[in-house]
């Protein structure tokens, strides 16, 4: 695999569109205190981008997933101790692919964590590769069924660092 010479969306383009999420989601949960639950390593770019932008009362707590190889299933591998019950929580994820990642996340919140409500940020959704049908309330762009790198994803744990979103094509 190799990296493509085409950029999806730049810096530039992130940005902005990063900080027009960050005003929907402020305007959503205006008086509301909120909990932000990232799923770690690929959303940290979006993680602390939309963070800054955040007005209200917002507290984070981090989970580590993995998605099964079998491609049906998900687990956990870690999460925040934070108490979730009752409380307004919005995921916030890098990519949105099959949907079973989220899938099984959200199932395991209501049942595991009862929070007051459940949300999704996704900085990506990559709506043709889609398994399962999950909620995705805010969402950064969307990208063709490619395997996109940058800002945050990564091919083999490599290209999180770019800040732009790319992809990579076999050779
Ligand atoms: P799912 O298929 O929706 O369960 O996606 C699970 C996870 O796979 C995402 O959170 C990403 O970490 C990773 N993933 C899916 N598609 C891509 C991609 O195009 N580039 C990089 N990571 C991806």
């Amino acid at each position: 695999m190799k990296l493509a010479t085409g950029i999806l969306f730049t810096e530039k383009q992130i940005r902005q569109r990063v900080e027009e999420l960050a005003h929907q989601i402020d305007a959503d949960y205006r008086g509301k205190p909120l909990i932000l639950c990232a799923i770690l390593k690929g959303s940290i770019p979006f993680l602390a981008d939309l963070m800054r932008r955040l007005t209200g009362d917002v507290r984070l707590a981090l989970l580590e997933m993995k998605s099964q190889v079998d491609g049906v299933h998900a687990n956990i591998l870690f999460t925040s101790t934070m108490d979730l019950s009752g409380q307004h929580v919005l995921i916030v994820e890098d990519i949105v692919d099959t949907g079973i990642t989220l899938d099984y996340l959200i199932k395991h919140l209501e049942v595991e964590r009862t929070p007051a409500s459940i949300r999704v940020a996704a900085f990506l959704d990559k709506p043709e590769a889609r398994k399962l049908d999950v909620p995705v309330h805010y969402r950064g762009f969307t990208v063709p069924d490619k395997f996109v790198v940058g800002y945050g994803l990564d091919w083999q744990e490599r290209y999180r660092n770019l800040p732009y979103i790319t992809w990579v094509e076999s050779e």
